[in-house]
């Protein structure tokens, strides 16, 4: 434990006191090394990676206020005790407020210098931890995640790219589950905003009477309800990123009122007199034409100018066939990591019903998919049966027939395809299988019992 901790430095120019503080710390299992003036501290930093350096106040050559200044400069991660000699414990005091993380007095008590440093240690593990796990999650969003080989994803990567770090808003549309979510995120993380709140909003979830007081907060007594003042959304992204997603279920009403916040760069909370200034990037999508909403006089057209500086399309999954693979591999991982079940591919047929699929749902339907076929599955690849009805049903069409002359197939093979396609249509309906064969049921009958090598049932 104490190891993940990090290493103490001990600075002091008096070695009975570095002797001391190390013997006491090492005791406790920690890593401690030591040394005799700042500067020397200083290389040592240059060199290794510590955690904590517990430092004398007065020293020859650099004092312990100049060693704080310097590391608080140039290693903010390191936090620093300073030790002081009773008497200037109002110079500590400064120290602290220029960024010191506490002090102790000389003499020293020796269950007081390991509290304390055992304290700051745990502090500065956790804050380190907390800004690993931080960048992890920027690295999740960022458009390295959205996956996509294709020359219509490889130019929407080359747009965010570029919108990333305008201060411009951002228009993103795309059918249902093409990942506009997805890239809104991306476009914030690649922003000079990312160290700022990512904040998305559904303007189709919230009910109408709520949305204001949502987006532009309340005061107390405003209506019924509100019992405090509050925050609304556009404050909450203060210096982010607000998602407005699906734009188009905005009231006209509000529809305004956001043109309104845009322009004047202000908000005010329900109910209350005076205006809060607000510094948000607005990235809003949609699943609809909204020039079309515009024309139908359902979207303000100068809110739609406002939003749309510049429009971001996501090309539906059908139209980017060949991201299909990569999406489909990427998925299984994940299953495997998330249910521990491990399905290692998708058999050669299954893969064909995939690509041939229309995929309305686009990339969410597919992750479903492949999430509901890897549970499904009872062996190493995902098969055809493990697929759902509508998808498998793609595997007729235009790709058998395709195939089918690439092979030079036999008509009775194709026959017996076809056949097969209409039952599955027909949910096993042989009457009405055959009224679509335009055949009678009896030459159907026979025909399946040649397919099944049996003899007829009915001879
Ligand atoms: N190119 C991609 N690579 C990897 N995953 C993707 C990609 N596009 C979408 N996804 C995944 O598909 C799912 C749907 O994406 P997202 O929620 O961003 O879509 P959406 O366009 O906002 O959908 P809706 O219009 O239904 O809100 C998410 O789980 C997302 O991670
Ligand atoms: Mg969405």
């Amino acid at each position: 434990m104490t190891e993940e901790w990090g290493t103490i430095l001990v600075v002091d120019d008096d070695a009975d006191m570095r002797e001391l503080a190390h013997d006491l710390l090492k005791d406790r299992g920690h890593h401690v090394a030591t040394t005799g003036s700042g500067e020397e501290a200083l290389k040592r930093l240059a060199e290794g990676d510590y955690a904590v350096v517990l430092t004398d106040l007065r020293m020859k050559g650099m004092q312990g206020t100049e060693l704080l200044a310097q590391i608080k400069r140039d290693y903010p991660d390191i936090n620093v005790i300073l030790m002081t000699a009773f008497g200037s414990v109002e110079t500590a005091v400064e120290a602290m407020k220029h960024g010191a993380s506490d002090y102790l007095t000389k003499p020293v008590k020796k269950d007081e210098l390991v509290r304390v440093v055992e304290r700051v240690l745990r502090e500065t593990a956790l804050r380190r931890e907390v800004n690993r796990l931080r960048k992890e999650v920027h690295k999740e969003y960022s458009f390295h995640q959205i996956l996509g080989k294709s020359k219509a994803i490889q130019a929407v990567f080359e747009l965010i790219r570029r919108v990333a770090d305008s201060p411009t808003n951002v228009l993103i549309t795309g059918e249902s589950g093409t990942g506009k979510e997805l890239v809104a995120k991306a476009i914030h993380y690649n922003s000079s905003r990312k160290e700022g709140p990512f904040v998305p909003v559904n303007c189709a979830a919230i009910p109408e009477q709520l949305l204001e007081s949502e987006l532009f907060g309340h005061m107390r007594g405003s209506f019924t309800d509100a019992k405090a003042d509050k925050r609304g959304l556009f404050e909450e992204a203060q210096k982010g990123t607000l998602f407005l997603d699906e734009i188009s279920e905005l009231p006209l009403m509000l529809q305004a009122k956001i043109l309104r916040a845009i322009q004047e760069r202000e908000i005010r909370r329900v109910g209350a007199t005076k205006p809060v200034s607000v510094d948000v990037r607005i990235i809003a999508a949609t699943n609809l034409n909204l020039s079309e909403e515009v024309k139908n006089k359902r979207f303000r057209e100068d809110l739609y100018y406002r939003l749309n500086v510049i429009e971001l399309m996501l090309p539906p999954l059908r139209e980017r066939l060949e991201d299909i693979p990569l999406l489909v591999a990427a998925f299984l991982k994940k299953c495997g990591l998330a249910g521990g079940k491990e399905v290692k591919g998708v058999s050669e047929s299954a893969l064909a019903m995939l690509m041939d699929y229309a995929w309305p749902g686009n990339v969410r339907e597919l992750e479903n998919v492949i999430e509901r076929a890897v549970t499904l599955s009872r062996g190493e690849k995902i098969s055809p049966d493990d697929l759902p009805q509508a998808v498998q049903g793609a595997r007729g069409d235009r790709r058998v027939l395709d195939e089918a002359a690439e092979k030079s197939l036999p008509l009775h093979e194709i026959e017996k395809e076809y056949i097969k396609k209409i039952l599955d249509k027909t949910g096993g309906n042989k009457y009405q299988a055959a009224h679509a064969l335009g055949i009678d049921r009896k030459t159907l009958y026979r025909k399946l019992a040649e397919m099944e090598g049996k003899p007829h049932p009915e001879q």
